[in-house]
């Protein structure tokens, strides 16, 4: 019968690209989306991307074959070389085990299966804490296979920075062994990152608590153009003996993003049997994914390999991260200096210490839709900008529809 199936609501973000897409103000700015563009507000292929590109397709060994269920074994070990470190324990250890999924939210999916399946604990503790707020596909992955979700505060709308003690107030309050989704670096959308003390802070509370740790981590290297800082959270949680998961996205650090590259890796907690529960993880993980995609996709994985697995490429992609990165920063100042200069009611200190790809601009639904009527600025609801979408030719026009919608 036709009212078993009711209708949906459009997905927000996709929506919002689609509504920019059909503006045709020729003064319109898409600061929706998260992906990478110029100062053209072009999308940037990647230089070292191009190359990779050219050298696959120049291979005559090349094919259209299937990969293995895991995926490509010189991308996955590589992949995780590149989240512990190359000489990280864990992996020499072999308790590290990896499957090349469909990007962020597949590794994302796989996670939240494989722990739906297997994460058992004796007391309330299979909930799955996500920060509120969150990028808003966690809650519809999480809650899609099953697992009963929470929040923790994460954001303080007063300094628009962290919200320290509320976030480990429920991180000790929660169930003995809950599972905590972590954004590794460059947090979606907020922006804002705890501190290295912090970050020790939450290892040291969620290990006394027992909680399972789930990284969530789409900005490595993009987010402050250095790869080891921006895995040094996960590295810190993985020298700490955290048995835990990372779903790895390369969409936004190789400008991978409808290639669908990446990867989920468990990580045993080191012990004798670590490296037989490895094998065995590994195995549940192979079956799952088996039965959901067969075997992940080859292109994108190909061209990040062929980066990861050469030196001199491996540079050019660095020196590639630092000029996204570094774009982006000279965005940040350039905002909030115009901001300072308009006068603008508020501070603006948040645009510059925010992180990554985004900037929670504390602006609320009412402005956001007024100036998307009005100057033709997309953003999503909850003020989030996505400061890619900004360059030397709009960030005045932006900042002064900014100014404009918050004097109104
Ligand atoms: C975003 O948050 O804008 C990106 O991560 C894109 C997405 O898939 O939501």
């Amino acid at each position: 019968p036709p009212e078993v199936v009711p209708q949906a609501p459009e997905d927000p973000l996709f929506g919002l690209m689609r509504a920019f897409r059909a503006d045709a103000s020729p003064d319109k700015v898409d600061l929706g989306i998260g992906a990478y563009r110029d100062d053209n507000a072009k999308p940037w292929v990647l230089p070292v991307v191009r190359k990779a590109d050219e050298i696959l397709r120049n291979d005559p060994e090349a094919n259209h074959e299937y990969l293995p269920i895991a995926g490509l074994a010189s991308l996955t070990s590589r992949a995780s070389e590149l989240l512990l470190g190359k000489s990280a324990q864990a992996i020499s250890e072999k308790r590290v085990a990896s499957v090349q999924t469909i990007s962020g939210t597949g590794a994302c999916h796989l996670g939240a299966l494989f722990l739906a399946r297997f994460y058992k604990t004796n007391g309330a503790g299979r909930t799955v804490y996500l920060s509120n707020p969150t990028w808003a596909n966690h809650r519809q992955i999480f809650s899609n296979v099953g697992l009963p979700l929470a929040t923790y505060p994460y954001f303080n709308k007063e300094t628009r920075g962290l919200d320290f003690d509320g976030m480990k107030g429920t991180l000790a309050d929660a169930p003995e062994g809950s599972i905590i989704l972590l954004h590794a670096c460059a947090h979606n959308p907020t922006g804002v990152d705890p501190t290295p003390e912090q970050w020790r802070e939450i290892a040291a509370i969620m290990k006394a608590k027992k909680h399972f740790p789930f990284f969530d981590t789409a900005y490595q290297g993009f987010a402050s153009g250095n790869l080891d800082r921006d895995a040094s959270a996960i590295r810190l949680f993985v020298e700490e003996g955290f048995e835990l998961v990372i779903a790895q996205s390369f969409a936004k650090n190789f400008g991978l993003y409808g290639q669908r590259a990446g990867c989920f890796h468990f990580v045993a907690s080191p012990s004798s049997e670590a490296a037989d529960i490895t094998t065995r993880v590994a195995s549940q993980l192979a079956i799952l994914q088996r039965s959901e995609i067969s075997n992940p996709p080859i292109y994108g994985a190909r061209i990040a390999s062929i980066v990861l697995n050469d030196d001199a490429l491996f540079a050019e992609w660095q020196e590639n991260l630092r000029t996204m990165s570094g774009r982006i920063i000279a965005m940040r100042k350039a905002l909030r200096s115009k901001l300072e200069e308009l006068g603008t009611p508020g501070q603006w200190n948040h645009i510059t210490d925010q992180i990554g790809m985004f900037s929670f601009t504390g602006l609320n639904e009412t402005q956001v839709l007024k100036i998307r009527s009005d100057a033709h600025v997309y953003m999503t609801k909850n003020g989030r900008i996505s400061m890619a979408g900004l360059n030397t030719k709009n960030v005045g026009y932006v900042a002064k529809a900014i100014d404009k919608v918050v004097r109104e």
